[in-house]
């Protein structure tokens, strides 16, 4: 084979590799044995059958063709309007464009805004994709943690001491995974006075928007924010969409119009009757209320069940799909944590580390399993954690 591009082969995966003891859990499971995986952040349940009984309408209605780039109208009105509720701002059809899901939004806005040697921040604990997200764009990037006892919050100062002449834009995502936490309006605002004194764009990831602990605050609605962010959404976790594949971007219009130009050159426009069924979902609200309470239930009853073990503190964790546990108390080293959890109490969870060195010590737990079994994952963690430092002593 001919040698395939510098680009290509440079998209490596990040940080530590937790997805080993999730690979190894699900072999396990696989198997036979039981298994209780919390490591994988997809939802256990159905799309909502309302949008599917949209989508076979459609189907069967002859929309199999072409779809203008940003968007069918229809879907970008739908998802305007969400805009303005996540955002705060009203938001008009040509603030936004639909794109392959929420990771394809991200994709296209590092394109858009960082040339080859440019540089961006990258507060952590990140999601997965973000840093080789930056890589495909032949942007550097600085890692900017958030410190655990400070809630994952991000902190102004450690962003400033970061920035460098050739410094394009920060990422950061709130309600965040890994860590649960929801960023506040104080530290929020501290980021857009850097953003505004040193013109910078602000790459808002807010896929989880709607499974907040309380009012979600985007920073788009900051003042001189709405000119320089880009907000990425998705229909995956809201609505309950993962495999749909299908999210959008919200910005400026001069901006969203030049994207529309990286669509001519990707996705050509994206299938027409899962365009109509998500822009009927986002009409309709189907499933968003009942998949938030889903979540905040299962939240409550998993950090209710863990209440009194003393060994562990559970950090950020507001909102989002996922909780976030400091066990360094129990075992410093959070994949041998990890390893030693699948093995001993047969429950699968990612460490902390794989998301960047402010969660080290941790372990990500994913709520995505229905109440009794994580109560059950909450049993045996308890029993992990007390046993662990009896068997080490
Ligand atoms: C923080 C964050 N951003 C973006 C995505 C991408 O989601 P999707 O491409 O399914 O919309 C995910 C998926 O887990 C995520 O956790």
């Amino acid at each position: 084979m001919p040698k395939p591009s510098s680009r290509i082969t440079g998209i490596v995966p990040s940080g530590k590799d937790g997805w080993e003891v999730h690979s190894a859990a699900w072999a396990r499971k696989q198997a036979g044995e039981d298994i209780i995986m919390l490591s994988v952040g997809d939802h256990d349940f159905d799309t909502p059958s309302a949008t599917i009984e949209a989508c076979v309408d459609a189907v069967r209605g002859s929309n199999h063709h072409y779809t203008p780039l940003p968007g069918l109208p229809r879907l970008r009105k739908a998802m305007a309007d969400a805009s303005t509720a996540c955002t705060g701002i009203l938001t008009e059809p040509d603030d936004v464009i639909a794109t392959q899901g929420g990771q394809a939004g991200l994709y296209a806005a590092v394109q858009g805004v960082l040339d080859p040697g440019d540089h961006a921040i990258v507060v952590a604990p990140y999601y997965a994709t973000y840093p080789n997200t930056f890589g495909a764009a032949g942007a550097s990037f600085t890692v900017v943690e958030t410190p655990a006892e400070d809630g994952f919050q991000p902190r102004a100062d450690m962003i400033r001491a970061a920035l460098k002449p050739n410094t394009r834009a920060i990422l950061i995502n709130t309600p965040n995974n890994p860590t649960g936490a929801v960023y506040s309006r104080e530290r929020l605002e501290q980021l857009a006075e850097i953003c505004r004194e040193r013109d910078l764009w602000l790459l808002s990831d807010e896929v989880y928007w709607t499974l907040g602990g309380g009012e979600h605050i985007s920073p788009r609605s900051l003042p001189g924010m709405a000119e320089r962010t880009l907000v990425i959404n998705s229909m995956s976790k809201s609505h309950g969409m993962t495999g749909w594949r299908m999210g959008w971007l919200t910005g400026p219009k001069e901006m969203i119009r030049l994207l529309a130009d990286l669509n001519l050159v990707t996705t050509y426009g994206l299938p027409a009757f899962i365009s109509i069924a998500c822009a009927e979902a986002l009409e309709n609200h189907y499933g968003v209320k009942e998949i938030a309470e889903r979540y905040a239930a299962r939240r409550t009853v998993f950090l209710d069940a863990l209440r009194g073990v003393n060994e562990v503190t559970v950090r950020g964790s507001e909102g989002g799909m996922y909780v976030m546990l400091d066990v360094s108390s129990v075992e410093p080293d959070d994949e041998k944590f990890a390893w030693a959890l699948l093995d001993k109490e047969k429950v699968g969870v990612m460490p902390g580390s794989s998301f960047g060195e402010a969660a080290a010590g941790h372990i990500r737990i994913s709520l995505c399993q229905p109440e009794p079994i994580l109560e059950e994952a909450a049993l045996r963690l308890r029993r992990f954690a007390s046993n662990y430092r009896r068997e080490a002593a």
